[in-house]
């Protein structure tokens, strides 16, 4: 026969005795109290709030008891439960607030941290004068030309009237590509964009060749086995020296300052006839104590040397295809280290190979 037990004895269902509730009850609140994380609470409230806790199974046997037990079993283990959910969320507050204030000490961005402390560098002055002296050029209705720095030999010397036997093209001052006899040459000036310009464009040619070039130099205070030149040539109709003496005194004073003086000194090149070495003023003593003692610049000179140019040699036309009965031209090639050197006064061209940030930064952020 099915019934309640009357005999049934609480205190035989060892769970719901109070003493038990009141240890599972202070177990759990121990565990949670101890949690030190999230985490940790986490399994805790898995092993004494879970399904299989010892309060939740304690609870299950509450239905067993014989009805006048079941009142008291209950409010026994409902009181321990809630006891233990009560400290369950008194200490997740607790420990998130705690997590949160970790946080935010932890990931703290101090907003007055330099944001970026990798050094800015500059363009180099070099590139930045050659943009420059084409700015220059291009103001007057000039192009910028360009040639290749690996050049052909031909392009590099004998289309410019540089014969065979030309001592330029000895090995001491060229940089052959090997082998040798296929005469490929790293360009030893910006000359040969002359005649890369004359064979490639139409008449009239007006234009500025800044570039890099190469000579088997060695690296010291004056010179630099890579440097840089700009080429100018001009072929017309009617061209001239004077023209050309025009053209050179208005970049002078686009590069120097208005007032700088130049003159010509008769000179040769092959790819020139008459042909002019160009000097300027010496800007430190001006021209006005030569002597080799007073002036370490121009060694008592009064003068220093910027570059050659003269009148485009017809031999240099004709092996370019044009007639010299009906044009003329004239051309010129100055060295950018030397005009960087005169503008700014940088007395050691090994500062401008070196790669050192600090040199550059001098010139500014010009771009
Ligand atoms: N190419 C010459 C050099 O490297 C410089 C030069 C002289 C260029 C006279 C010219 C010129 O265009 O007409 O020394």
């Amino acid at each position: 026969m099915s019934g309640p037990n009357k005999d049934y004895d609480p205190v035989e269902v060892s769970p719901l005795h109070a003493d038990e509730v009141a240890a599972m009850r202070d177990e759990a609140v121990a565990a949670i109290e101890a949690a030190t994380s999230l985490d940790d609470l986490k399994s805790v409230r898995l092993a004494h709030a879970g399904d299989r806790s010892p309060l939740a199974l304690a609870n299950r046997e509450i239905g067993a008891l014989p009805p006048q037990a079941r009142k008291d079993a209950g409010q026994r283990v409902g009181q321990a439960r809630g006891a233990v959910n009560q400290t369950l969320v008194r200490r997740t507050a607790q420990l998130e607030a705690e997590h949160e204030e970790r946080m935010l000490v932890e990931e703290a961005v101090d907003v007055t941290l330099p944001y970026d402390r990798r050094p800015e560098g500059a363009r180099h002055p070099l590139t930045t004068l050659q943009e420059r002296i084409g700015d220059v050029f291009v103001a007057m209705g000039w192009e910028v030309a360009e040639g290749p720095e690996v050049e052909a030999a031909w392009l590099n010397f004998d289309a410019l009237n540089l014969g065979p036997d030309h001592p330029a093209r000895s090995m001491q001052d060229t940089m052959f590509l090997e082998p040798q006899e296929a005469g490929v040459v790293l360009r030893t000036h910006t000359s040969p964009v002359q005649a890369r310009s004359m064979l490639s464009r139409d008449l009239p040619i007006y234009v500025i060749c800044p570039g890099r070039t190469y000579r088997t130099d060695e690296l010291d205070a004056t010179h630099t086995p890579v440097f840089h030149q700009v080429e100018g040539l001009a072929v017309d109709k009617g061209l001239t020296m004077a023209h050309l003496k025009g053209t050179l005194d208005h970049f002078a004073a686009a590069m120097f300052g208005d007032g700088i003086t130049t003159r010509f000194r008769p000179s040769y090149f092959p790819f020139t006839e008459p042909s002019a070495e160009v000097d300027l003023r010496c800007f430190a003593c001006r021209g006005l104590q030569p002597d080799v003692e007073s002036c370490h610049t121009c060694r008592g000179e009064g003068w220093i040397e910027w570059g050659g140019c003269g009148v485009v040699n017809p031999r240099v036309l004709v092996a370019s295809g044009i007639d010299p009965a009906t044009y003329s031209g004239f051309a010129f090639g100055m060295g950018v280290e030397r005009t960087l050197m005169f503008r700014h006064i940088v007395a050691d061209m090994r500062d401008m190979v070196e790669g050192d940030a600090r040199f550059a930064l001098q010139f500014g952020m010009e771009l």
